[in-house]
């Protein structure tokens, strides 16, 4: 079992919880995952490891509430236990370029901050964009400013930082004479897509992170399968990080779309 030592409200449906598990903590780097069980009748769902620390034991999650599992977790409160916390999970991301452009949309924000941290720890230039559709959504600020030596507050509506998408302060950076040897971008499916484009447009590789349905994490389930480039590809195993460039971002939007259907059944379910 797996003890909550602290639990937070990031905004009105992201939380972020600290879980007490050493096993993960003394392995976790950035870009990895785990899988939990709220309880032992509780389906497996896979978040990304936002934080960990080896000597305290401490591994950070923030997640946001979509479907029955998130909302279960949601209710939990500090001092409850965990069912099951296995990880971690998925290879490391991988912590090469001197100057890179770290994108965050939305909660994707939390699995791009430990790998702004870890470029930042290592002495790379980063340059953090964020993204978020209005003031009351904006998660992790502070701690994207302490992770970069360049930030940026985007929001679609100018109530948070600046008016328009990350792709456009992306755009507007390269046009200006920045240098970035690589583009990171973990967001919503359509945001990773285009910040795809935009950086393919002046030849920069980009690196998305692909966060699709996963079941077992050990890639014998399928569930979270991939088409990248001609081959089908496991997240799990093989990700969460993908040459943007060669992922077929409809086909996995359309997945996505197929699971959310579910989710809003099941959570309806849970709520009666
Ligand atoms: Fe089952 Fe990846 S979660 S193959």
């Amino acid at each position: 079992m797996y003890k909550i030592l602290k639990k937070e409200a990031l905004n009105p449906t992201v939380t972020r919880m600290v879980i007490d598990a050493p096993h993960v903590a003394r392995r976790a780097k950035a870009g990895q995952f785990i899988i939990l069980r709220v309880d032992e009748a509780g389906e497996r769902i896979p978040l990304t490891i936002a934080g960990a620390d080896p000597e305290t034991g401490e591994v950070t999650i923030i997640f946001q509430v979509v479907g029955k599992t998130t909302m279960l977790l949601n209710a939990m409160d500090e001092g409850q236990q965990l069912q099951d916390f296995a990880g971690p999970l998925g290879r490391p991301s991988e912590i090469e370029g001197d100057s890179v452009c770290i994108i965050g949309g939305g909660v994707g924000c939390a699995i791009a901050l430990p790998t702004a941290r870890a470029f930042h720890d290592e002495g790379k230039r980063v340059t953090a964009i964020t993204g978020f559709r209005n003031r009351d959504l904006v998660i992790l600020e502070d701690e994207f400013r302490a992770a970069s030596d360049e930030f940026h507050l985007m929001s679609d509506d100018g109530t948070a930082g600046e008016k328009g998408l990350v792709t456009d302060k992306l755009e507007a950076l390269i046009q200006a004479g920045h240098h970035f040897d690589k583009v990171i971008a973990i967001g919503p499916i359509v945001m990773m897509k285009f910040v795809t484009r935009t950086a393919q447009k002046y030849g920069i590789p980009v690196v998305v992170s692909m966060n699709p349905i996963m079941i077992d994490g050990t890639g014998m389930c399928g569930g979270c399968r991939l088409k990248v480039g001609d081959e089908i590809r496991f997240a799990c195993v093989d990700g969460p990080d993908f040459d943007g460039a060669l992922v077929d971002f409809d086909e996995a939007a359309s997945r996505n779309r197929a699971y959310l259907d579910f989710e809003q059944r099941e959570r309806e379910e849970a709520c009666r």
